[in-house]
C-alpha cells in the first residue's frame, strides 16, 4: 500500500530513486533529516524506495488505529521506553533467527523475542564543570556522596532517560539501595529537577551547579550548533565524565527499529532492517546523531571520539525495561521531583 496515498505528501520524505524495486514505509519518531543519509544509502544499494512518516507523538496509537491495513513496515525510534511501548502495544512482530541482524546487533541490545533491535547507543553521562570539578572519573554511586550537596542538576526524574538509568541502578544494586541512593541524590540537587539535558550544561556555565546528568549526543548537538551558537558556550563549560568506567560501565540506552505487526512490504522491511543493522549503516546513522554504533569495534564520528572512549554497561536493555516501573515508583516514593529537603 502506498503511504503517500494515505497520508498526503506533505508529511513524507521520500528518497528519490530511479530504480524503484518496490518500497518500504517507515514510521519514525526520529526527524527525517537524521535518518535520510542512511536511508539514501539503502536505496542506492537496493533500489528500494523509502517513505518516512515522522511523528512526534502517538506512533503506537496510530498503528493500532490503522489495524490490519496499516502501511507501517518498519518503526524507528529512540529509547527502550518507546521500543517497549511498541512491543507492549502490539504493533510489532518478531524477527527471529535472522542471522544477519543477530550477528550485527549484540544480544544485550536486542529483544530476546526479536520484537526490537538497537542500532545505536547513547551514554547517560556526567557533565562536569571544567572550571570547578577536578575529578576526571566518577561513578553513579558517588553522586549520592554529601560532598556534592547543592551541586548537582538534573532534568525531571520521571523522564525516560533518567528512568532508564535508575532502572540500571536497581539491576546493579537492588531496590533498597536505589531508594536510598535516589534520596541522597535528590538531597544533593541544587534545585528541583527541571529543563532538558542541555539546560543542565547551561546551568553549569551559569554557576548554578557543578555536575549534571545528560545524554552524550546533546554534547555533540551543542558543540556544533550554528543556529544557537550560545549552546557552544554551554558545551565548552563542561567535560564529559563516563561514570563507572572502571567497573560495570556507563549506562547506555538505544535507538532502534522494529518490524511493524502488519508490514505490507515485509520482504523489503527485512532487507531494510538487515541493512540498518550492518556495521556500515550503523556508522552512517550514528554519525548523523552523535551516537555510538551498537556493533562492537564500529567507530563513532570524530566529534564523538573526541570525548574519549565509552565502556558501555553490558546489562541487557530488556533487563532495564523490566525495572522501569519500579524505578518510576521509587522516583515518586522519594519525592525526587520536589527537589532537595532544606
Ligand atoms: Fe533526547
Amino acid at each position: 500500500m502506498r503511504l503517500s496515498a494515505l497520508l498526503g505528501m506533505s508529511s513524507l520524505t521520500a528518497a528519490p530513486t530511479a530504480l524503484a524495486d518496490g518500497e518500504v514505509n517507515i514510521y519514525s519518531y526520529r526527524q527525517p533529516d537524521l535518518i535520510k543519509p542512511v536511508l539514501d544509502a539503502f536505496t542506492k544499494e537496493t533500489g528500494i524506495k523509502t517513505n518516512v512518516l515522522f511523528l512526534d507523538k502517538g506512533l503506537v496509537e496510530r498503528i493500532q488505529a490503522e489495524g490490519a491495513n496499516s502501511p507501517a513496515d518498519v518503526i524507528m525510534t529512540v529509547d527502550i521506553a518507546r521500543l517497549m511501548e511498541a512491543k507492549d502495544g502490539g504493533v510489532t512482530q518478531p524477527v527471529t533467527d535472522n542471522e544477519t541482524i543477530n550477528k550485527d546487533v549484540p544480544a544485550n541490545f536486542r529483544d530476546p523475542q526479536g520484537e526490537w533491535f538497537g542500532l545505536t547507543t547513547r551514554g547517560r553521562v556526567v557533565y562536569a564543570s571544567k572550571e570547578r570539578v577536578s575529578e576526571d572519573a566518577i561513578t553513579y554511586e558517588e553522586l549520592a556522596d554529601p560532598k556534592w550537596k547543592g551541586k548537582i542538576c538534573i532534568r525531571d526524574g520521571q523522564h525516560s532517560y533518567n528512568i532508564g538509568l535508575f532502572a540500571s541502578m536497581i539491576a546493579a544494586h537492588g531496590e533498597d539501595y536505589t531508594e536510598k541512593w535516589l534520596t541522597d541524590l535528590k538531597n544533593n540537587l541544587a534545585h528541583k529537577p527541571s529543563g532538558g539535558d542541555r539546560d543542565q550544561a547551561k546551568a553549569i556555565l551559569a554557576g548554578e551547579c557543578d555536575i549534571a546528568l545528560g545524554n552524550t549526543y546533546y554534547v555533540g548537538l551543542m558543540q556544533t550548533n550554528e543556529k544557537e551558537p550560545e549552546q557552544k558556550d554551554w558545551a565548552a563549560a563542561i567535560k564529559i565524565l563516563f561514570p563507572n568506567a572502571a567497573d560495570r560501565g556507563t549506562h547506555v540506552n538505544i535507538s532502534g527499529m522494529a518490524l511493524a505487526k502488519n508490514a505490507p512490504n515485509k520482504d523489503n522491511a527485512l532487507k531494510l532492517m538487515e541493512f540498518l543493522a550492518s556495521g556500515d549503516a550503523q556508522k552512517i546513522y550514528a554519525e548523523q546523531v552523535y551516537e555510538y554504533p551498537v556493533m562492537p569495534g564500529a567507530e563513532p564520528s570524530d566529534v564523538v571520539k573526541a570525548w574519549g572512549p565509552i565502556k558501555p554497561d553490558t546489562l541487557p536493555l530488556s533487563d532495564i525495561a523490566g525495572n522501569r516501573k519500579k524505578a518510576s515508583e521509587l522516583v515518586d516514593k522519594v519525592g525526587f521531583n520536589e527537589g532537595p529537603e532544606t
